[in-house]
């Protein structure tokens, strides 16, 4: 999964090069760098390559959604709504704005059930935030029509789905703004960076001033004279994170064809064992970054795991994975007893999350990496089986 496995001579080249020329600021110096931003290029490359008529580099992709919540005009007490089975960060991007996140509950392709999200809009929803989970995308017609009932953003987290489709469209293109995340355990990684993705002007131009201290970026002078639109933080990108950005664009079809191959290799060695995999809201775009399978109950589910732990090659149970199910997060507690600017926020609260629960106390998960030998791919097919037979 690590993106680091696909690391060659072109990585040494390109960071190589930006060192050679003592050019890591993606800002100022315009007299002496002959023209080259490797931020800015990176920023064309993804626009080319998702549609989005906006890309905004940034530090991570926590930095991502944080500079997306501003951008949107996010304010202390506003609540946002998101799903229980994501990465901590999604939430500590609403609380870094003072917000308040709002858990709804997962259906069964393992994200956000729209559903849910409708019971929990109050006149204080200001976003709607499905995350799009271990590779697949959440229900996206469902959450647009949603937003436009009730007039409220969608952002989407796609940090972990960087290449993944929905009928089509590049995932984080499909609501008012998307975030990717190329951090060290992503399928493409830059070391540490995020992309938000945005057709709205208004809010690029926004975020574009906020991500760095409010400068009015321009080529037409040096950076000491640019102008200054208000308030902003650091969350800039480095022309050495642009350049390696540049390099994992283009190794992104191999790598994700690599990926799709070796779970289509595994999901058709054990198709005849009956078992079920995730239900996906569109399997053509999956990164294929996780193999899932949905058992009957929770006790099939640990009998699978009992029989994969004996081949060696032990599954995950989702509910137990500590890092990205909110049911874990102890350190939300404090936030659901404070006044939370006037409102109590229900953040850490596991008896909310009995239906999500119910579902992934019944998902067992292999992760895949996108360079596996044979004999590893052959070890996962033969843990399958065992937990398959044991199980159902
Ligand atoms: C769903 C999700 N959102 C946000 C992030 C944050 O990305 P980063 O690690 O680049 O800050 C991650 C990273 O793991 C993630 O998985």
């Amino acid at each position: 999964m690590a993106g680091t496995e696909i690391f060659d001579s072109a990585e040494i080249k390109a960071v190589t090069d930006v060192i050679e020329r003592k050019m890591i600021h993606r800002y100022g110096s315009h007299a002496v760098r002959n023209g080259q931003y490797r931020v800015d290029e990176f920023e064309d490359k993804v626009k080319a390559l998702t549609g989005a008529r906006y890309a905004l580099g940034v530090s991570s992709g926590t930095a991502a959604l944080i500079v997306a919540l501003k951008g949107i005009g996010i304010q202390p007490g506003d609540e946002i709504i998101t799903t229980p089975f994501t990465f901590i960060a999604t939430i500590e991007a609403i609380v870094a704005l003072n917000a308040v996140p709002i858990l709804g509950d997962i259906d069964e392709t393992l994200s956000l059930d729209a559903a849910s999200v409708e019971r929990l809009i109050t006149p204080k929803t200001r976003a709607i935030m499905p995350v799009h989970m271990f590779g697949v995308a959440a229900d996206m017609d469902r959450f647009t029509a949603l937003a436009k009932k009730h007039n409220i953003p969608v952002i989407e987290d796609a940090c972990e789905v960087v290449g993944g489709t929905y009928k089509g469209r590049c995932l984080g293109t499909l609501g008012k703004c998307g975030t990717w995340s190329f951090d060290p355990n992503k399928t493409l990684t830059v070391g540490e960076g995020g992309i938000i993705l945005t057709d709205d002007e208004a809010v690029y131009l926004k975020m574009e001033y906020y991500h760095d201290h409010g400068h009015v970026h321009s080529k037409a002078h040096d950076r000491g004279a640019d102008a200054k639109s208000g308030l902003g933080v650091n969350y800039r990108l480095s022309e050495i994170q642009g350049a390696l950005g540049l390099v994992a664009l283009d190794k992104m079809p191999k790598a994700l064809g690599m990926l799709r191959a070796t779970k289509k290799k595994i999901l058709d060695a054990v198709a005849p064992t009956g078992i079920k995999p995730r239900p996906m809201n569109d399997e053509e775009g999956d990164t294929a970054t996780h193999v899932i399978f949905m058992m009957p109950t929770a006790e099939a589910a640990k009998k699978f795991q009992a029989a994969t732990k004996e081949t060696g090659c032990p599954c995950a149970i989702i509910a137990e994975n500590t890092w990205h199910y909110a049911k874990h997060w102890q350190a939300l507690e404090d936030m659901g007893e404070k006044d939370y600017f006037g409102t109590k926020t229900p953040s850490y609260a596991p008896a909310t999350m009995a239906a999500s629960d119910a579902i992934l106390s019944r998902a067992v998960m292999f992760g895949l990496n996108i360079i596996m030998d044979e004999a590893s791919v052959n070890q996962i097919i033969t843990a399958i089986n065992a937990g398959a037979k044991a199980a159902l």
